[in-house]
């Protein structure tokens, strides 16, 4: 066990525990954000995803030793609100069904806007592709994804 220091949406937390523990975890059980989802464990499904320094990532994947002192955004405060642009498309095209891989759609989703503003739909297609929806709800996630990149192109018109 060891001391690591860690930023998540904006607070610094000091957790106590073993190095090799998976972020997903001190995010879940130590700091009590469980809407990062467990689904595979293994960096298949990316039901994990949050962002590290603003790139998405998994964090089933990642020790918390490979994060202390990096900042990280899980999907409780991608918007302080809950009404990022991506949030706003989500509830508009009414993605979710079981809901279970969104937050990690979503953050996923997010981390793309951020970096392509306007991206095509292959692009989208792409990046998108390892996020697993078992409900299979990828129709309505291309369509949030196409209106959240509308709406903040029109937001920055
Ligand atoms: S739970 Fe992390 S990739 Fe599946
Ligand atoms: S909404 Fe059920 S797994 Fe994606």
């Amino acid at each position: 066990m060891a001391e690591y220091a860690i930023q998540v949406n904006g607070t610094r937390h000091t957790v106590e525990v073993d190095g090799d523990t998976p972020l997903l975890w001190v995010l879940r059980d130590e700091l009590g954000l469980t809407g990062t989802k467990f689904g595979c464990g293994g960096g298949f499904c990316r039901a994990c995803t949050v962002h590290v320094d603003g790139r998405a990532s998994f964090s089933c994947q990642l020790r918390i030793s490979a994060v202390a002192g990096r900042s990280i955004t899980t999907i409780e405060g991608l918007a302080s609100d809950g009404r990022h642009p991506v949030q706003e498309a989500w509830i508009a095209e009414d993605v979710p069904q079981c809901g279970y891989c969104q937050p990690g759609q979503v953050m996923s989703a997010a981390a793309l806007l951020a970096e392509n503003p306007s991206p095509s739909d292959e692009q989208v297609e792409g990046w998108m592709s390892s996020n697993l929806c078992r409900c299979g709800t990828y129709n309505r996630i291309r369509a949030a994804i196409a209106r959240a990149a509308k709406s903040s192109g029109e937001n920055h018109a």
